[in-house]
């Protein structure tokens, strides 16, 4: 079966960009600060995937823009927030394709007077071009005009939507969870759930459809770091069905997206998000970031305190990374 799904998978194009496999480690002193009837936790460390300072776009990306590539595209056309972590991924693996990248962006919700978000400055180094909007709603429509205006021109664009959350794109979560099943069953270590966060939907859609196609049996607990969880669910489930169609076969498609941990807003970081983000850092020197991981993980340590998860569970919490958003430089 897993050959098989091997070799259906090899049937995309595929960037070699990453490092992989990304580590999977014990958390045992962020267990035992979450007292007795705390799960036993792993960490899956995707802010180590490398490429443009790693996180969970350079899985999507692999497969986005080699297709681009395949394409001949001449210029790729993307978007984000300020602080975007696709976007600067995106910038990274187009200077190393030596395609022209251009963004499309909105200023995030929380900025500083004097301060550029270190994404926007890597952005910059990677030599991307910039294109403001005022909103997020703006970006979707400016980005569409421009793609149609370098067409005109006679350019061959590719126009790679927010978080390259396309199936194509997710099937780099598919072959992740190929990845990640063969370092558990060799650690021996049997995981009751996988807890991440989750936004424009890829990744989810990705790993749920990936336990189902190479057994992995844990449920799946997407966390919203902005949007309702019905709205998120539902194009996560979209993406499931069409990733089956990529790989002629069929999902279920129910998924699991949680809200409560939002907060006033995307970028705006609750108590609880900063309280995750200080304890993990302080028991295991690792970083999370403000805007994704430290949601989701405030949204994993509150369902240890509900006692919805307890010391009969084995949780892999996915680290998609995104620390970049912690730090700014002078503008
Ligand atoms: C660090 C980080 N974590 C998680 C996510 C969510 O992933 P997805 O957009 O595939 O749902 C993103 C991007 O949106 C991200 O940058």
């Amino acid at each position: 079966m897993h050959s098989f799904i091997n070799s259906r998978l090899e049937f995309f194009p595929r960037l070699n960009a990453g490092h992989y496999p990304t580590p999977i480690e014990e958390l045992p002193r962020l267990r035992a600060a979450l007292g007795k009837r705390a799960p036993r936790l792993f960490i899956k460390r995707d802010d180590y995937t490398g490429a443009g300072l790693g996180g969970n776009k350079v899985r999507k990306l692999e497969y986005v823009l080699a297709q681009a590539q395949a394409d001949g595209a001449d210029v790729v056309i993307s978007m984000g927030g300020e602080k975007s972590n696709h976007a600067r991924v995106t910038a990274a693996l187009c200077a190393r394709l030596g395609l022209p990248c251009e963004l499309v962006m909105n200023p995030p919700n929380v900025r500083y007077d004097g301060l550029k978000p270190a994404n926007l400055v890597a952005d910059e180094l990677f030599g991307a071009k910039i294109h403001r909007v005022a909103n997020r709603d703006e970006r979707n429509t400016f980005s569409a005009e421009l793609a149609a205006r370098y067409m005109r021109e006679g350019r061959r664009v590719a126009l790679v939507p927010l978080g390259a959350s396309i199936p194509l794109g997710a099937l780099g979560f598919v072959r992740a969870i190929g990845e990640t099943k063969a370092q558990l069953d060799a650690a021996n270590i049997q995981i009751t759930h996988i807890v991440h966060a989750s936004s424009s939907g890829g990744t989810q859609a990705g790993i749920v459809a990936g336990c189902q196609l190479y057994g992995l049996s844990a449920q799946v607990v997407g966390m919203s770091p902005d949007d309702p969880s019905a709205s998120i669910a539902a194009h996560v489930a979209d993406i499931i069905t069409d990733i089956g169609a990529l790989l002629e076969t069929t999902f279920d498609n129910r998924v699991i997206v949680r809200d409560e941990f939002v907060g006033a807003g995307y970028g705006i970081p609750t108590d609880e998000s900063t309280n995750a983000l200080a304890l993990v850092a302080r028991t295991e020197g690792i970083l999370l970031d403000p805007v994704y991981t430290a949601k989701a993980m405030a949204g994993l340590i509150a369902m240890i305190g509900d006692g919805e998860l307890t010391a009969d569970d084995t949780v892999l919490f996915w680290h998609t990374g995104g620390q970049l958003a912690l730090f700014y430089a002078p503008q």
